[in-house]
């Protein structure tokens, strides 16, 4: 037997063992966190600011890493491109209670949010559940039911989630006092060759 894939995949999952420097990112976010549409609940971020992380030195190996996973997903998604480019990244800060709204990243071809710091209780992401109601008329068990909208995926620190930016996404509200931190990027995969 074998399972046939009719639908690319959507999201991967891989951990950045070497991890992050997060004094780097605490001191980043002591200067330029604020409150933003996507946080709620005491939830910061430094969305717009200038000094992206994913153009500073300490991140250099890490992006190194992250190219050939984004190059698995636009394959898998038979995207047409020459280049991929950076269009902006950020920092957010999840404390007791924070987390994000449901939202996507507008025309981002593909998301990465990697987890500086994820604490046990921090919380999870979760993803829209697609195709959902292609299965109303059918009975399913309590654990997904028609009316389980979203899909969790457990989070540590040092992950590194990609997705597409039209996935609809939202964070789990943090249940404990130590700090989440992520680091998410916006990459677009473009085709030079087309005017
Ligand atoms: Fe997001």
């Amino acid at each position: 037997m074998n399972e046939v894939k009719i639908t690319p995949n959507l999201v991967w999952k891989y951990n950045y063992a070497p991890g992050f420097n997060v004094a780097e990112f605490l001191d980043y976010q002591s200067r330029e966190l604020q409150l933003n549409d996507t946080e709620a609940d005491g939830g910061m971020s430094t969305a717009g600011h200038l000094n992206p992380p994913h153009e500073w030195d300490c991140n250099k190996d890490f992006m190194t890493w992250l190219m050939p996973k984004i190059e698995i997903a636009l394959h898998e998604w038979d995207c047409n491109y020459t280049d991929v480019i950076y269009t902006s990244s950020w920092s957010n800060l999840h404390n007791k209670h924070a987390h994000t709204l449901p939202h996507e990243h507008g025309a981002t071809t593909l998301v990465v949010s990697a987890y500086v710091q994820a604490p046990i209780g921090s919380g999870n992401l979760e993803f829209e559940q697609l195709l959902r109601e292609r299965w109303i008329a059918t009975s399913r068990k309590p654990k997904a039911t028609i009316h389980d909208y979203w899909r969790e995926v457990s989070i540590e620190t040092n992950d590194v989630l990609l997705f597409p930016g039209w996935l609809t996404h939202k964070t789990q509200a943090s249940q404990i006092d130590k700090d989440r931190i992520t680091f998410t990027i916006n990459c677009n995969a473009i085709d030079r060759g087309r005017t």
